[in-house]
């Protein structure tokens, strides 16, 4: 039975075939320093430091289980990264929910289960589910954790009401700073060692995982952040010309 027209599309983001063609190569290997040498390497300035964890941000699908550090370095990154993003007036509605292990293997068999309905139901057709989406989900289940970025509406609401002027703002302000989180654990996972992606089951699997995790039912589910040992280098990227996308003007 072919899916209604408005669930097909709503159900495009998760379909995606995401799988894209990695590039042969692998990541490049991190400068070591020669112990036989008595020179140090040169040292990076901070921000070269920026500018290559930024260039290192890449997405990789195929991930394995083999961690590359204790879970204690994952807990301090997260727990930097809610300390330290920014939120507009301070906000500081991001919610994280950590899975690791089993429990992240936990949240892949929800997805699995949520997707075995839609193709019971003819949402999605079963040469899709078989080929691309199972094998797609089945890769995710196979890395170390994922990491749940929520926002936490009651911490919103007061500041619509206290700051009418910028009511409709609180939203996209509340969804600007989530996705600063996501970056910066993106960025910070990778320093560490990970491969990462960046994944939307939401709002297919909500229910069940604010029911497994005893997550407030008002609390919204934004994105999804896949990481794991990097068995596989990024696919091709495209860049469109730096001019088009920036303007600068008072240069001499
Ligand atoms: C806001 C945002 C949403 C994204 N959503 C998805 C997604 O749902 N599924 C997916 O596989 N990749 C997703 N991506 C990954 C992008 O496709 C990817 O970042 C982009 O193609 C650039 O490649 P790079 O990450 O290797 O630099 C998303 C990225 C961003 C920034």
């Amino acid at each position: 039975m072919a899916a209604p027209r408005f669930l097909r599309s709503s159900l495009l983001p998760l379909l995606r075939t995401t799988i894209t063609p990695i590039a042969p190569q692998l990541p490049k290997p991190r400068p070591f320093s020669n112990s036989s040498s008595s020179q140090s390497p040169p040292k990076m300035s901070p921000t070269d430091t920026l500018i290559d964890l930024a260039k290192s941000r890449r997405t990789i699908y195929k991930l394995g289980n083999t961690s590359p550090v204790p879970d204690a370095k994952i807990e301090e990154l997260v727990n930097a990264a809610i300390l330290n993003v920014p939120s507009s007036f301070n906000t500081q509605s991001t919610r994280l929910l950590v899975l690791l292990h089993q429990e992240h293997e936990k949240l892949w068999d929800i997805v699995i289960d949520k997707f075995r309905e839609l193709v019971k139901n003819g949402a999605v057709p079963e040469e899709l589910w078989k080929n691309q989406t199972l094998p797609k989900l089945e890769g995710m289940q196979g890395a170390v954790g994922t990491v749940l970025f929520y926002e936490d509406p009651a911490h919103i609401k007061p500041f619509s009401e206290k700051f009418a002027l910028y009511k409709d703002h609180f939203q996209p302000w509340a969804d600007h700073s989530n996705a600063m989180h996501q970056y910066f654990l993106w960025t910070g996972l990778e320093s560490l060692g990970f491969g990462a992606n960046l994944q939307h089951y939401n709002p297919l699997i909500d229910t069940p995982v604010a029911k497994q995790w005893d997550i407030p039912a008002d609390w919204r589910l934004v994105a999804q952040l896949v990481f794991g040992s990097p068995e596989g280098g990024p696919g091709e990227k495209a860049q469109k010309p730096i001019e088009e996308r920036v303007k600068i003007y008072g240069k001499p």
